[in-house]
């Protein structure tokens, strides 16, 4: 019998968490701020994007929205970012990606300041990360250990197996498996028998973008399995990177979609503003 690992449960509990700290800080006439980025339409982009602002107002924090033309040309992007480094009641800058293609992701997400790059994707952050001397989180990775922990999963000396290579979820999330003590596995698309590792695994984190992607015969009894994907399929029904409803019947934890790892991603990143604000204002 398989227990789901209830993202909007535990996003709730880290949320209030945040919230009842933003309320003491509130009390001395400040709170933490969150610029957000979006450049263009597309729009699942556009519902993370108020997902964000809306755990802002849920926690007591300030979200500045900068809704930007698809035709924003990078130097403009750069000098907004420029602008928002230098600027003292900005705690926290997000991006929201992908950006459009005439505009280079990485000299964007390097143009963050550091001790404001909520995401913990600027060069200096992920080095951080790897170095296991962070204050930033990557905000999904950390989402998945956080559900862990909530439901007291062990990783030491697990087997744990992530899917996907990509720096946003499956490098950092390697990281923080292996602080974590787990032996970890990073499979990708160029791996030679992919059910050869996930088969052993007792954790399996899924974060390859394609739907149905992990199989129940690529999974063996009892493992955790944490979905991060978000696909949408021709019926515009959202569903993950596992087969769910066959992969349950092996797992004894097991992430929905929507409603896992999702949720999670944003509760870091409030926890991640906090953290900034404190950083910038000891
Ligand atoms: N696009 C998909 N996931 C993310 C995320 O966590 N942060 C940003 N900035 N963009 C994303």
């Amino acid at each position: 019998m398989y227990q789901i690992l209830d993202g909007k449960t535990v996003s709730a509990y880290v949320k209030q968490q945040v919230k009842d700290e933003v309320a003491l800080l509130a009390e001395n006439g400040s709170v933490p701020a969150l610029a957000v980025i979006i450049v263009g339409n597309d729009p699942a982009s556009k519902v993370y994007v108020g997902n964000k602002k809306k755990a802002c107002e849920m926690t007591g924090m300030k979200s500045i929205e900068y809704a930007l033309d698809e035709n924003t040309s990078e130097e403009e992007l750069l000098a907004l970012i420029d602008k928002l480094n230098g600027d003292k009641e900005v705690n926290g800058i997000l991006c929201q990606l992908p950006l459009p293609k005439h505009i280079n992701e990485d000299k964007i997400i390097d143009a963050i300041a550091p001790e404001k790059d909520v995401d913990g994707f600027s060069a200096v952050n992920v080095g951080k990360i790897w170095l296991g001397k962070y204050e930033i989180s990557p905000c999904t990775p950390m989402g998945v250990i956080e559900l862990l922990d909530y439901y007291k999963i062990p990783l030491e000396g697990k087997n744990c197996v992530v899917v996907g290579r990509s720096n946003i979820v499956g490098k950092p999330m390697a990281a923080l498996l292996l602080e974590r003590n787990a032996t970890v596995t990073i499979c990708h698309s160029r791996t030679k028998d992919l059910a050869s590792f996930t088969k052993n695994a007792d954790v399996i984190v899924a974060a390859v973008g394609r739907a149905n992607f992990i199989t129940a015969d690529m999974v063996k009894d009892g493992a955790v399995v944490v979905d991060v994907g978000i696909n949408r399929l021709e019926s515009g029904k959202l569903c993950g990177d596992v087969d769910f409803e066959n992969v349950k019947e092996k797992a004894s934890f097991i992430t929905p979609v929507p409603g896992g790892c999702g949720p999670m991603t944003i509760a870091v990143l409030m926890k991640n503003t906090l953290v900034a604000y404190k950083a910038q204002n000891k």
